[in-house]
């Protein structure tokens, strides 16, 4: 093969694998087999020793993670990772606006976005790559994961060459994962006789834990990113650093909006009440974020919490149904699971007909549940 071949097929090769890569640990969707995937896989590496000169550092060859380390390393946060205020009712809300028209004046935007039920992250970028990923901890110093978070797809490993993005920087989001690939993802640990996680969110923290990143690599996750950190300010407002790290390469939820005042903002909540069933991962509320930098400096920090924003937390939903009986379903190894088989009932956007009992004991002692009560 000619050079110019080789680096034709190097490059095509690489663009489909991350492709696939993407369908399968993003969307939990593969259009190719196993098989096939690593026939490709096995061609490009062969192709990337022959030709080494032609290999994308970030070619698929390069990912998977593999390695095991024995335990997290303990890392202080630059910035410390702090929680938000929240609330669960609009009034609080409209306490909320009043303080913060008190304390700065009436001329002023709100940032709303999506509250991501999943794990903070802070990610350090150095000359444009990536070079440590911590968990939130205990707000002041947390866990060095960056094995792990490098099998999560979303999160670039270098950012976009030319983009304007300083020599430092720190960037923090949420790593979630997607309701389908956790149903899949679940419903293979019952079939292998596995405790299952209880939601999307579980899974994604028990994942970002586990000490061998090629199990992590497996489950899929993803990351949204919704904060800028930076030595010396680069922007004046929030939404123009949510702009500018799109630009660089990050995972932006494109559903974030301004609000000019508060009614904007409840519109925004009252929308996504409703409408998050329909997103593909779980939202527990919506963050509401004073947008101008300056302004967020005035209002400055509770001890545990900035005043310049807070969130507004959804209410789980609550339905009452009918126990029709118990069924038991056995698994691909013949662990065996309960399974409750309910009178359908539409709950958080989907209709409900099934429950795995795992917890059997629970439900039979102390609930003492029987078939036709009320669940
Ligand atoms: S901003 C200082 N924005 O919610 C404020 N947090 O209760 C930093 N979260 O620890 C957080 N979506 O894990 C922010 N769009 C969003 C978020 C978000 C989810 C989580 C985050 C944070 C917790 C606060």
């Amino acid at each position: 093969m000619s050079p110019t071949e080789a680096k034709d097929r190097i490059q095509a090769l690489t663009a489909e694998l991350k492709k696939h890569n993407y369908n399968y640990y993003v969307l939990a969707m593969p259009t190719i087999s196993d098989y096939d995937f690593d026939h490709k896989l096995k061609e490009l590496d062969k192709l990337e020793k022959e030709f080494p000169d032609f290999a994308d550092p970030d070619s698929p060859t390069q990912r998977v993670g593999g390695e095991v380390t024995k335990e997290f390393v303990t890392v202080k946060h630059r910035w410390p990772m702090l929680s938000l205020g929240n609330t669960y009712n609009e009034q609080e809300l409209i306490d909320f606006d009043q303080r913060i028209r008190k304390a700065i004046g009436d001329n002023f935007e709100y940032v709303c976005e999506l509250k991501f039920d999943g794990l903070s992250m802070s990610l350090t970028y150095q000359d444009g790559k990536l070079a440590r990923a911590v968990t939130r901890g205990d707000g002041t110093q947390g866990d060095e994961v960056t094995t792990n978070v490098r099998t999560i797809h979303t999160i670039p490993k270098k950012l976009i060459a030319g983009s304007n993005y300083p020599d430092l920087f720190e960037i923090r989001g949420e790593v979630f994962m997607h309701r389908k690939a956790f149903e899949r993802l679940n419903k293979e640990r019952v079939d292998n006789g596995e405790v299952p996680y209880a939601n999307p969110r579980n899974f994604a923290s028990g994942t970002i834990k586990l000490q061998d990143s090629a199990e992590v690599a497996r489950r899929p996750l993803d990351c949204f990113l919704y904060g800028l950190y930076t030595e010396k300010q680069l922007f004046k407002t929030h939404w123009e650093s949510l702009q500018a790290v799109k630009e660089w390469g990050f995972h932006v939820d494109d559903h974030s909006r301004l609000c000019s005042d508060i009614k904007g903002v409840l519109d925004f909540i009252n929308h996504w009440d409703t409408e998050r069933h329909h997103l593909s991962y779980d939202i527990d509320g919506i963050v509401i974020k004073v947008n101008n930098y300056s302004q967020q400096q005035e209002l400055g920090f509770t001890a545990k919490s900035p005043r310049w924003a807070i969130s507004y937390k959804f209410k789980a939903e609550r339905v009452e149904t009918e126990l029709l009986a118990v069924t038991y379903q056995v698994g691909r190894t013949g662990a065996v699971t309960p399974v409750a088989n309910l009178k359908p009932v539409l709950l958080a956007g989907t209709t409900v007909k099934r429950a795995t009992l795992h917890n059997a004991d629970e439900i039979t002692e102390r609930l003492k549940l029987h078939e036709h009560d009320t669940v």
